[in-house]
């Protein structure tokens, strides 16, 4: 059963994309099964960069099938500039590699629209990709799926939809209401583009690779702490962003889960509004955006920063049954003359490791101070070419959370990495 799952185990933003990619190199196909153009996920191969935001990470590899899964929402037009970009960049999109479940659900401009109006009377922070509208169509059964784009149903499926967001825009948010005909004639036409790519049968060709032994890798996005059951609600996006999602999402059996892969930074960011208990709103937490280059890849928001955050660690690692970790951006605390991690949380005077999704819940971070290396670790290649502080860090994080580290990440560069080569 050489299937993966590679999660997000923080707030997202781990570097998920970058270990998609550097997994991927054997593997024969890449499965991206939940969120949308929300995420952004930086590659940077040679030293040039591409950020994806809905093709699968594993579209550098030549040899590997890409697949968008039926949990995932889609911005067609978004989707179709990101398929020229890395055809521009020398890479192929062609069908024969690239599919997408007739199951997945599309993400309409009005969705946009109407995330934006909520964000400007509500704040959240969200994206305003137009997530959560799309995600709440399909819940609601009036979304339209990638499949009705080639259904002779399609205009009244539309009709249902947008008459009755016509209604919400009129009369609550006072926004310019749907011109129908003409979003009709745009999805016809990009209908066109998209024909070749169409799966009808995702669960099964997945399920039948999977008996085949051949290698899958489920690809997250966001994070664990943004999950729409297990996260900090209502600080969390619109999908499931946990393993589980997965075989949700896809139609892959659980049983053929073999391995799950937590891609941990080793400090915290989050973006959006949310609890973060270790947040360091001071000279701590700039320095760390800005030695992590810490502002978000699809909407350029400064990311808020904070030390690494074990309780939270913990639960990821429990909800998510994470098998191994790949901690990411160890070379981010290059320059620091001691390292804090937290440890515990003191909720109403009492110590504990156990993690609450309450939002509420006022929480004070209990530290453990590591001395910190002090000194560049970029080109180290090997566990033992850090220096002994790192390896320390490394090692009280693995004794912590009880699973093994087996990748470390010392810069962005594909080749920027420490430990195994191969999830298979
Ligand atoms: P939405 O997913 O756009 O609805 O945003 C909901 C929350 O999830 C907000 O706090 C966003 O900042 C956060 N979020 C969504 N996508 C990502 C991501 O890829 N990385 C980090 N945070 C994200």
């Amino acid at each position: 059963m050489p299937t993966a799952i590679i999660v997000g185990s923080q707030w997202g933003d781990e570097g998920k994309g970058k270990f998609v990619d550097y997994f991927a190199k054997n593997t024969d196909a890449v499965v991206r099964f939940q969120g949308g153009a929300n995420a952004g996920h930086t590659l940077i191969v040679n030293g040039k960069k591409i950020v994806l935001h809905l093709i699968p990470s594993g579209i550098l590899h030549d040899k590997t099938q890409c697949f968008i899964g039926s949990g995932v929402v889609i911005d067609l037009f978004e989707l179709k500039n990101e398929m020229e970009m890395v055809k521009a960049a020398g890479y192929s999109i062609a069908p024969e590699r690239f599919k997408i479940a007739g199951q997945a659900t599309l993400v309409l401009p009005f969705h946009r629209e109407l995330d934006a109006a909520r964000e400007s009377k509500h704040h959240l922070g969200t994206t305003k990709r137009g997530i959560g509208p799309a995600y709440e169509d399909r819940a609601s059964r009036r979304a339209l799926l990638f499949q009705d784009l080639f259904s002779p149903q399609l205009k009244e499926r539309l009709q249902l939809l947008a008459e009755e967001k016509n209604s919400l825009f009129e009369h609550l948010y006072n926004i310019p209401k749907i011109n129908i005909d003409a979003l009709y004639k745009k999805l016809i036409d990009i209908a066109e583009y998209f024909r070749p790519y169409l799966m009808e049968n995702m669960s099964y060709v997945l399920n039948t690779w999977a008996k085949e032994k051949k290698n899958i890798l489920f690809e997250g996005a966001q994070g664990t702490l943004l999950d729409i059951m297990h996260g900090s609600y209502p600080f969390v996006t619109s999908s499931s962003t946990i393993s589980t999602s997965a075989c949700l999402s896809t139609g892959l059996a659980p049983q053929q889960v073999n391995k799950v892969i937590g891609i941990a930074k080793a400090y915290c960011t989050r973006v959006g509004e949310g609890p973060f208990p270790t947040e360091l709103k001071n000279e701590v937490g700039e320095h760390l955006r800005k030695e992590g280059a810490e502002f978000g890849a699809t909407t350029g928001r400064p990311r808020r920063c904070g030390w690494l955050d074990l309780v939270a660690l913990k639960y990821s690692v429990r909800v998510n049954g994470i098998t191994s970790l790949v901690l990411t951006k160890l070379d981010v605390l290059n320059s620091f003359e001691t390292i804090k991690i937290c440890t515990h949380y003191k909720i109403n005077g009492q110590e504990t490791d156990a993690f609450s999704t309450s939002s509420s819940l006022m929480v004070e971070p209990i530290y453990k101070e590591l001395k910190g290396w002090n000194s560049r670790i970029n080109d180290c290649r090997k566990m033992d070419d850090l220096p002994r502080e790192a390896r320390e860090y490394v090692q009280f994080i693995e004794r912590e959370v009880g699973v093994p580290i087996d990748v470390v990440s010392v810069g962005p560069d594909r080749v920027e990495s420490i430990g195994m080569t191969s999830l298979f």
